[in-house]
């Protein structure tokens, strides 16, 4: 240690202090940290910089949206026959697509077994907005944005629209547990061809 003796900054109760800095290499890491972090704060938490990735979050998603909108306005929705609608209803495949696609996107809205939650009861007989399967595809291509349910003619695949409506279809009378009381005018349901 003698070769500190001149680097002693203070001397108490024997114990010496040495002038002794840190190597050059630690320093070059504390410094070159600090700046990133000072950097990385700016560009990113505070959201300036070009890539930061809440922007390119948003412009990806608004990009998605874009193409699926754009694949809509090239293949307008044409909508399907009551007969069609009706025949898919005793359809094993259709409802097997209606019942995974309505799991997926409406039951957060009309319940498990379609018994309504925040959206109506869709088991009953009677509807807001007309019972037919002509006025349910409307009702589920066009939504009624007004009202809280959303359009879904231009996210769901048109197959899929027609399975959706083929399978509230089929679940007209099923009296699902705790249903929600029913809503609008009554209407008979239209029969199913073959059943
Ligand atoms: C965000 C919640 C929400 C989701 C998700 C939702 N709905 Fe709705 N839906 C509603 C509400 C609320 C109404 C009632 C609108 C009104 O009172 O006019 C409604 C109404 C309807 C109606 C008309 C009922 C009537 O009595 O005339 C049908 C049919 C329907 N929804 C089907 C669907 C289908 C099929 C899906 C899935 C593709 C779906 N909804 C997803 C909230 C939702």
């Amino acid at each position: 240690m003698a070769e500190y003796e001149d680097k002693v900054l203070h001397e108490l109760d024997g114990i010496k202090e040495y002038d002794n800095p840190m190597p050059g290499w630690l320093m070059a890491i504390w410094w070159g940290s600090l700046i990133f972090s000072a950097a990385y704060l700016i560009f990113y938490a505070l959201s300036f910089g070009e890539g930061s990735m809440e922007s390119e979050y948003r412009a990806e998603a608004q990009q998605a949206l874009t193409e699926v909108q754009a694949h809509f306005d090239a293949n307008p929705l044409v909508p399907p026959t009551p007969a069609e609608l009706l025949a898919g209803a005793k359809d094993p495949a259709v409802l097997e697509k209606g019942a995974a696609r309505f799991a997926r996107t409406c039951a957060s809205c009309h319940g498990e077994k379609a018994q309504g939650l925040i959206g109506p009861n869709l088991t009953d007989d009677r509807w807001i907005h007309g019972g037919s399967v002509g006025q349910i595809f409307q009702s589920v291509a066009k939504g009624w944005p007004a009202k809280g349910m959303p359009p879904w003619g231009r996210v769901v695949k048109p197959e899929e629209l027609s399975a959706l409506v083929s399978y509230v279809r089929s679940l007209q009378g099923s009296n699902p547990p705790s249903a929600k009381p029913a809503e609008g005018e009554p209407f008979a349901p239209e029969p199913i061809p073959g059943s």
